[in-house]
C-alpha cells in the first residue's frame, strides 16, 4: 500500500484507491470548462472501476493507493465512443465502389437490387462463426486507436432470423470484446427483395414479429431505422417507432442522408437518442432535434465515400446548441473506414468541425447519443474509468494526425484493455 502525502493533514479516514495516475495533463471534456476542460499536471485516482478524484496534482489530497504510476506528461482523454457503426455484416462491396466511381450513383445501384440488399445477401449466407471472428476483428482496430465503447447496428438481415443471428452475434461481442458494446436493431434499414412493392407489409413484420422477439430476448438497447426514398416513409418509421416506444426502447434514425424527408422531425418526435447524416436537414428539422434534445450525430466517412457535396448544417447546430456527434458509420457500402481518428480529422477538412469539437463528438456527445452520459464520455468524479492515455503535446493532435497511432494505453473500468 503506497501513502499519498497529506497534504491537506489532519483527516482521519483517508480514501483507498486502487490506482493513482501522476504527471500527466487531461482533457476531461467537461462542458462549460473551456473546450478540452483541461488541467495540466493533473493527478487522476480510481477506485472499484470509477473515477474516485480528478484534479491538479497539487490539490490531491492525502489517500493510500494499491499502485501508483507515472504518465510521463502523456495527456489523458475521455476513451472514445464510436456511437454509430454497421460493424456485423460478411463480404464488401469494392466492385459497387468502382461501380460508383465509373459514375453509377448509390440510389441506382439500390434500386438495381444492389446496395444494402447485396450486404443482406451475403451476411444472410454467412456462419454465425464467421460474422463473430470478422466483427471481433474490427472491433480490435477501433480498440486499438482508443474506443472503448462501440454501438453496433444489425440491418443485413432482413429477416427474422438472420436480424436474431446478427444481434446474437453483437450480444457474443458484450461478453468478449473486453470493451462496452451498445446495440441497435435496425430491422427497417431497406426493404427485402422478398418483400419488393409491399413495404408497409415488412414494416408489419418488423413491428409484429421481429420487434418483439428482439426484446423479449433483450438483445437491442435502442431501435433504429433508415428514413429515405430508397427506404422507408415518416409514416412507415414512426409505426416502427410506436413500437419500440410500446416496448420501451429508445429510437434514433438514419434521417435526411440524401434527401429532405423529414427524419430530423421524425426523430425529435419520438425524442431520438440521436438524428444521424442530416445532410439535407432543414433548419426546421435543427429546431426539432433542439426542442427534443436529440444529438445529431455526423457521418463523414459516409458523405466522402458517396462524394456528396451537401454538408450537414453545422452552423444551425452550433447556433441551437444541438449536440454534435461524429463516428465512422463502419460499413461495406457508404463507409469502409473503421478508424474514428481518421474521422475526426475527415469532420475537421469535410464539416470544418473545430478538433475540440470533434473530440467532444466521439466523447462527451457520443456518450449522451447512446444515453450513456451518466458513466461516460467526460473523466469526472464517479464515471467509470475509461481513459484513453495519449503520446500527443496538446489533445488538437487527435483530429490533426491521420494514420499515426498515438495510443499509449486504454483503461476500460480502470484497467488496460
Ligand atoms: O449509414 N444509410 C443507410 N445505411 C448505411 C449504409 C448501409 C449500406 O450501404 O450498406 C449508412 O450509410
Ligand atoms: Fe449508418
Amino acid at each position: 500500500m503506497l501513502r499519498f502525502f497529506a497534504i491537506h493533514g489532519g483527516a482521519t479516514c483517508l480514501p483507498d484507491w486502487d490506482l493513482i495516475l501522476t504527471e500527466l495533463n487531461v482533457a476531461t471534456m467537461v462542458e462549460d470548462c473551456g473546450p478540452y476542460g483541461v488541467i495540466e499536471n493533473a493527478a487522476v485516482a480510481i477506485a472499484n472501476g470509477r473515477i474516485s478524484w480528478i484534479g491538479a496534482r497539487a490539490d490531491l489530497p492525502a489517500g493510500s493507493a494499491t499502485e501508483s504510476r507515472s504518465m510521463g506528461g502523456r495527456w489523458l482523454t475521455p476513451a472514445l465512443i464510436d456511437c454509430h457503426t454497421h460493424l456485423v455484416f460478411a463480404g464488401n462491396r469494392s466492385a459497387e465502389f468502382e461501380q460508383r466511381l465509373a459514375g453509377a450513383s448509390y440510389e441506382e445501384i439500390a434500386r438495381a437490387g444492389g446496395g444494402i440488399m447485396s450486404t443482406v445477401n451475403a451476411t444472410r449466407a454467412a456462419s454465425a462463426d464467421l460474422l463473430l471472428e470478422q466483427t471481433a476483428a474490427r472491433l480490435d482496430i477501433l480498440r486499438a486507436e482508443g474506443c472503448a465503447t462501440v454501438e453496433i447496428k444489425s440491418g443485413y438481415g432482413l429477416n427474422l432470423q438472420t436480424e436474431l443471428k446478427l444481434l446474437e452475434t453483437i450480444r457474443a461481442l458484450k461478453n468478449q470484446a473486453g470493451i462496452s458494446i451498445s446495440s441497435t436493431f435496425l430491422g427497417a434499414h431497406a426493404i427485402p427483395v422478398e418483400f419488393r412493392g409491399k413495404a408497409d407489409e415488412y414494416i408489419d413484420l418488423v413491428c409484429d414479429e421481429m420487434l418483439p422477439a428482439v426484446h423479449e430476448k433483450q438483445l437491442a438497447d435502442a431501435v433504429d431505422a433508415y428514413c429515405e426514398s430508397i427506404a422507408f416513409s415518416v409514416k412507415q418509421i414512426g409505426r416502427v417507432f410506436e413500437t419500440a416506444r410500446s416496448l420501451g426502447l429508445p429510437v434514433k434514425l438514419h434521417a435526411d442522408q440524401l434527401s429532405d424527408c423529414g427524419g430530423a422531425e421524425l426523430a425529435a418526435e419520438f425524442g431520438a437518442l440521436s438524428a444521424d447524416h442530416l445532410e439535407y436537414t432543414s433548419a426546421k428539422g435543427v429546431d426539432a432535434l433542439a426542442a427534443a434534445g436529440s444529438v445529431a450525430v455526423l457521418l463523414p466517412g459516409a458523405f466522402l465515400t458517396l462524394g456528396e457535396t451537401e454538408c450537414p448544417p453545422v452552423a444551425l447546430l452550433r447556433d441551437r446548441n444541438v449536440p454534435i456527434a461524429i463516428a465512422t458509420d463502419c460499413n461495406p457500402g457508404t463507409s469502409p473506414i473503421c478508424s474514428l481518428r481518421t474521422t475526426m480529422a475527415l469532420a475537421t477538412s469535410l464539416f470544418r468541425l473545430t478538433p475540440a469539437e470533434c473530440l467532444a463528438g466521439v466523447t462527451r456527445n457520443a456518450a449522451v447519443a447512446l444515453g450513456l452520459e451518466q458513466d461516460r464520455g467526460t473523466l469526472e468524479t464517479g464515471k467509470r474509468a475509461d481513459i484513453a492515455i495519449w503520446d500527443i503535446g496538446h489533445p488538437q493532435e487527435l483530429s490533426y494526425w491521420i494514420g499515426k497511432n498515438d495510443l499509449a494505453e486504454l483503461l476500460v473500468a480502470g484497467r488496460t484493455a
